[in-house]
């Protein structure tokens, strides 16, 4: 997937056929720490993940309704609707990203029907509720320990059966990934992986690293089985 990056500081980004621009917001902290955001920044994942969509796994996208979780500058999101045949993406981070993604979301010219821009922390719920149709995951598997809530959260939006959820995660292969879906497998959902790629680094393209794209299912839930945290 091509990536150029403008004087002004403005990443484009082509998508079957069209280019996108995802802005980064360097200044964007977390007030309680100071420490930059991570979601601030595109992360390769994202491209790997819009990559993915726009290659293998298009026919979800159709008309459907998106959400994207931890989703930093939303690229995948976006990409599903401006580029990709999706009907609307529900676009969540923390609160202090959304300035940011709502800028990306007009940026490439969705409007607020079709670039829903939410806070969703992980273990909270939508509200009010979406029909969500297919869930994206760029990099956001790091840390084990956030899974149980982050299932939690997917558990309260996903629905099961022909024509269910379906979720779609991209991550670059490193410690802690595989922990991190080992805890997603245990908290109810199949996570298989169905791509890997090598691709340069955005910001030191001497450099590759892996990526894997996972699909997410939920299983068929056990009469009685109680996921609340
Ligand atoms: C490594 S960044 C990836 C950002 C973006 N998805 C991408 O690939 O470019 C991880 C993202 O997860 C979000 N995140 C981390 N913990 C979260 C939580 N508990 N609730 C909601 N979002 C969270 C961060 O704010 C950040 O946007």
């Amino acid at each position: 997937m091509e990536v150029t990056t403008e004087m002004d500081g403005v990443l484009h980004v082509a998508v079957a056929g069209r280019t996108l621009a995802v802005v980064e917001r360097d200044g964007t902290h977390d007030q309680a720490t100071g420490r930059a955001l991570t979601g601030s920044w595109l992360w390769e994942s994202s491209l790997v993940l819009a990559s993915h969509l726009a290659d293998d796994a298009r026919l979800h996208l159709r008309g459907a309704t998106v959400l994207e979780v931890g989703a930093g500058t939303g690229l995948p999101g976006i990409a599903a609707v401006a580029c990709l045949g999706a009907a609307r993406c529900v676009l969540t981070d923390g609160r202090p990203l959304l300035p940011g993604l709502r800028a990306n979301a007009d940026a490439n010219g969705l409007t607020a029907e079709e670039a829903d821009v939410r806070e969703l922390r992980w273990g909270e719920q939508l509200e009010p509720e979406v029909q969500v149709d297919v869930v994206l995951m760029s990099d956001v598997f790091y840390d084990p320990d956030d899974m149980p809530v982050m299932a939690a959260t997917l558990h309260g939006l996903w629905r099961d059966g022909d024509g269910g959820t379906v979720g779609w995660a991209a991550s670059e292969v490193r410690d802690g990934v595989q922990d991190c879906i080992d805890v997603l497998r245990e908290h109810g959902f199949e996570v298989a992986e169905v791509e890997r790629v090598t691709r340069p680094l955005l910001r030191d393209s001497e450099e590759t690293a892996a990526f894997a794209v996972y699909r997410l299912q939920r299983r068929q839930l056990q009469p009685g089985v109680d996921l609340t945290l």
